[in-house]
């Protein structure tokens, strides 16, 4: 991505968290009405065959269809053409796309992007084409096909099919990796300026990203806070995709990279320290590890930045059930309540400060170390 691109992402303004909030509750309210107006085996039917949804989206993202669209609208074998395919295939694959709302058919027959499949569009703010194709690939397909197994025995999804955990399959997959890290990075670039917004960084020097993956968080706070150095620590392999990242936002002058094993230890050294949608990937035992190793790196007083998702008695979106049951099924990991995470801290010799909301049904975690 170019400077001026990344820049302009990192810049971008925030809406208000109670006008996303508000907006997530309407499309329910709609979401509803539009199952109330039909016999209820045809809202059955849309989500039992959410793995026919999940399988469409994820050949239209892995092949890039929104992408070929931009330049203007296409016949199915056009599509087909350009992406090595069947042609009888890709047109009825594009007709049960536009079922589902994505893409739309013009009446010449040619197939267009419309609002939903800009979403697929790469490099698109907040696009989802990354996420699209991860959520598709065959092993994590099988890993949720034990769903029913797993209501039995409580095991966790991909662990138990694969006899790894999901982690170690993208590491040895560089494109499971890129896919994953694609949505990872949109997801996080859209809440990075409200976390930087959301802490007053201007009180401390050195702001360590544990697990920060390329530094996009990092890249946010420090571009806010000129005074400001940076401490990355993650993967060896992820710090190899941050360089240019940093380079690209500018400040990878003002970043040490740090690579390791947030099991193993935390660096010191910094005054500050965050831990971005992390912890949901783990289960208990682990997220203990991960931070007693931050407490330990931390002076009484610091502290420890948790943005991640929120959970809330009311689910007003899919967003933190799902992620919840891909922890189970897929990371091994779960979301937690705030009052789950404040036992944890109180557990790992941390103690829950505030909690700013943040767009997307997230907030930010504050543990101060005692
Ligand atoms: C879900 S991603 C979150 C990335 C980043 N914080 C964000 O929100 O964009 C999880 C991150 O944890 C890193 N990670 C996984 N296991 C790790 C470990 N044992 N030590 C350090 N980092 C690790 C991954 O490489 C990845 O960057």
């Amino acid at each position: 991505m170019s400077p001026v691109a990344v820049a302009q992402r990192l810049e971008s303004p925030v809406p208000p968290v109670f006008i996303v909030n508000a907006a997530l509750r309407l499309r329910r309210f709609f979401l509803r009405m539009a199952d109330a107006v039909v016999p209820s085996y045809m809202s059955v039917y849309d989500r039992f065959m959410g793995a026919a949804h999940t399988m469409l989206v994820h050949s239209a993202a892995r092949l890039r269809i929104a992408d070929l669209l931009t330049a203007g609208p296409l016949h199915g074998a056009e599509i087909a053409a350009r992406a090595g395919c069947d042609a009888d295939v890709m047109e009825r694959t594009m007709l049960a796309l536009v079922s589902i709302g994505i893409f739309r058919r013009l009446s010449d027959g040619r197939f267009a992007n419309n609002r939903t499949s800009k979403g697929l569009i790469s490099g698109a703010t907040g696009g989802v084409r990354g996420f699209a194709e991860f959520f598709g690939h065959e092993p994590v397909m099988r890993a949720w096909a034990r769903l029913p197994q797993t209501l039995q025995d409580g095991k966790q999804g991909f662990k138990e099919v694969h006899g790894r955990l999901a982690w170690d399959w993208m590491a040895d997959d560089t494109a499971v990796q890129a896919a994953f890290a694609e949505g990872m990075s949109s997801m996080t670039e859209v809440v990075a300026p409200a976390i930087a917004a959301a802490y007053p960084f201007n009180e401390v020097k050195t702001v360590c990203d544990v697990g920060g993956g390329v530094g996009i968080v990092l890249a946010a706070v420090l571009r806010k806070y000129p005074h400001l150095r940076g401490i990355l620590f993650d993967s060896e392999s992820m710090l190899r995709e941050a360089s240019a990242y940093l380079r690209a936002a500018g400040i990878a002058d003002r970043v040490d990279l740090v690579p390791g094993s947030f099991f193993d230890s935390v660096p010191r050294g910094a005054d500050c320290y965050l831990i971005k949608t992390v912890l949901h990937n783990w289960e208990d035992a682990e997220v203990f590890k991960i931070l007693r190793n931050c407490r330990a790196a931390m002076e009484p007083g610091q502290r420890l930045l948790v943005p991640d998702f929120l959970v809330m008695p009311d689910a007003f979106s899919t967003l933190v059930p799902f992620m919840d049951m891909a922890g189970l099924m897929i990371y091994c990991g779960r979301e937690r309540s705030p009052e789950r995470l404040a036992e944890m801290f109180t557990d790992t010799g941390l103690r829950m400060g505030r909690m700013v909301p943040l767009p997307g049904v997230q907030a930010v975690f504050e543990a101060v170390a005692v």
